[in-house]
């Protein structure tokens, strides 16, 4: 496994790595990360590694993507141990860079989609959808994969990716890749440690709301959107730590609010369960696919 810093580095391992393997058609797979790597980043790059040739990691915690009074510096790191994980999962080339090497000075473009990033966390965050694209877009340009792998535990940046990339024609496909989740339910991301025990064990009521709508739903084809929606506040609000940012039902990957009254059955789409609550200073978000896609996007 390589680590590498420089862009122009990487550029140029990638070309060597693609000519080595002296085969027509070699494939690319990326796994972007903000590092402080877990099982669910480890799911990404075996995905990766099984489906492509030659994988690439980056690690950047993006100063771009985080507002003003959000944990940027606090974001926590940990680079020799996510080396450690890169290398237990095959990855031929991690990508660390600086944040001069990204941003050599403050960017003047940015990329923007519309209609997917108002609500949710887009309407929590400003500006965070903003960052989240722009470097990715920077990352696509630099990494060039055929494949992307992202995570679908933050369900609203796979489809804001797949949007960018359609709308764009970025030669990549944007493959989502399953929650991963600790054996009593809690969705795996980088944000955990910042739970204390107690406010891990309450947070636990997150994955069990998603079941209670998903069991509703197989139990009763009539459920309109707002008694599934109910359902998913009533066992959250049981923890009496939790603090409701949101909890929608909407259409996946359109992101369309749906009607309170309409049943989950009439729904001609994908739908849904998407949440992020407090608990204490840590905000989690989890959700739940009711139905499923398979591929979202293909150039
Ligand atoms: O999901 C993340 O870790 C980040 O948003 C990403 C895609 C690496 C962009 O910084």
């Amino acid at each position: 496994m390589i680590t590498v810093r420089g862009i122009q580095e990487l550029i140029s391992q990638i070309t060597a790595m693609k000519k080595d393997l002296s085969k027509p058609g070699v494939t690319v797979g990326f796994v972007p990360t903000m590092g402080f790597l877990h099982e669910g980043h480890a799911s990404l790059m075996k995905q990766a590694r099984n489906k492509t040739d030659i994988v690439v990691l980056s690690i950047f915690v993006n100063p771009i993507q985080f507002g003003p009074n959000e944990d940027f510096e606090s974001y926590p790191r940990d680079e020799k141990r996510d080396l450690a994980v890169a290398e237990k999962e095959g990855v031929d080339i991690v990508f660390i860079p600086s944040v001069e090497e990204m941003y050599p000075q403050p960017t003047k473009t940015t990329i923007q989609v519309s209609g997917l990033t108002e609500r949710l966390c887009g309407a929590s965050r400003p500006g965070h959808f903003d960052g989240v694209t722009t470097v990715v877009a920077k990352l696509f340009n630099i990494v060039q994969p055929d494949f992307a792998f992202f995570g679908m535990k933050d369900a609203q940046q796979v489809a804001v990716l797949t949007q960018m990339v359609n709308d764009l024609n970025m030669p990549v496909t944007i493959v989502p890749c399953p929650i991963m989740r600790e054996t009593d339910g809690l969705a795996l991301s980088s944000r955990n440690v910042y739970l204390s025990a107690e406010e891990r064990s309450q947070a636990l009521s997150l994955s069990r709301s998603l079941s209670v709508a998903q069991k509703a739903s197989e139990e009763r084809e009539d459920i309109t959107i707002s008694e599934l929606r109910n359902l998913v506040i009533s066992e959250i609000t049981k923890s009496p730590a939790a603090v409701i940012d949101y909890v929608e039902v909407l259409t996946f990957p359109g992101l369309q609010p749906l009607a309170e009254e309409q049943q989950l059955e009439q729904i001609q789409e994908d739908v849904i369960v998407a949440l992020a609550v407090k608990f204490g200073k840590t905000r989690l978000i989890d959700n739940h696919r009711l139905k499923k896609v398979e591929v979202l996007s293909r150039v």
